[in-house]
């Protein structure tokens, strides 16, 4: 993935008609480009794990899937808030995978590159005097890194448990449903 950010050319005073913030709108798009392509990506994999009966796995990818999406809207509030307009399309398509090691350490890429970028764009943002998106991409980082870290620990865990810690999520899951089961039944007999 491209994970590159070039520094606009720093020389050229804007045009009168156009918009002094300009550089903060076309990052703010570019991010939300990445938090829109892993939301959906974070929702596949959530789907396998649920369809794996992978529950923990699968209620992390929902969460942090969810995660992504508010971050799409605080960087769109913002560009409106800059009176630039939104470009809310995916910045790459969804893979399919089904191997668990490989989709973790894919979501880990996703993050790490997405932390480069937000620095970058912190910076980038700094540089042309918009404190409140640099404040923005600084806090946001915040999370990105802390989603990382949580990718991380599953990936060691799986590492370190092998297909036992994967059974177990099902058997915890099958446990959940038992319990379920047994509450419904017990609801039908006293409405009987
Ligand atoms: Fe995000
Ligand atoms: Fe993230």
């Amino acid at each position: 993935m491209e994970t590159t950010v070039q520094s606009p050319a720093k020389t050229e005073t804007p045009a009168s008609d156009e918009n002094r913030y300009r550089i903060s709108i076309d990052l703010l798009n570019d991010a939300i480009g990445r938090e829109i392509a892993t939301t959906l990506q974070y929702m596949y994999f959530h789907a396998r794990f649920e369809d794996a009966r992978y529950r923990h796995l699968s209620r992390i990818m929902r969460e942090v899937a969810i995660a992504e999406m508010r971050h799409t809207e605080a960087f769109s509030d913002r560009i409106f808030f800059l009176e630039g307009d939104v470009n809310m399309n995916a910045a790459f398509q969804s893979r399919q995978m089904s191997d668990t090691a490989e989709m973790l350490q894919f979501a880990m890429q996703l993050e790490q590159s997405t932390v480069d970028f937000y620095n970058e764009a912190s910076r980038i943002a700094a540089e042309y005097k918009d404190a409140v998106t640099h404040k923005m991409f600084q806090d946001i980082i915040v999370e990105e890194e802390n989603h990382l870290d949580t990718f991380r620990t599953e990936l060691q865990n799986l590492r370190d448990y092998g297909e036992n810690y994967l059974a177990l999520q099902s058997v915890a899951g099958s446990k959940h449903a038992a319990i379920d089961l047994q509450r419904a039944r017990k609801g039908k007999e006293t409405e009987e």
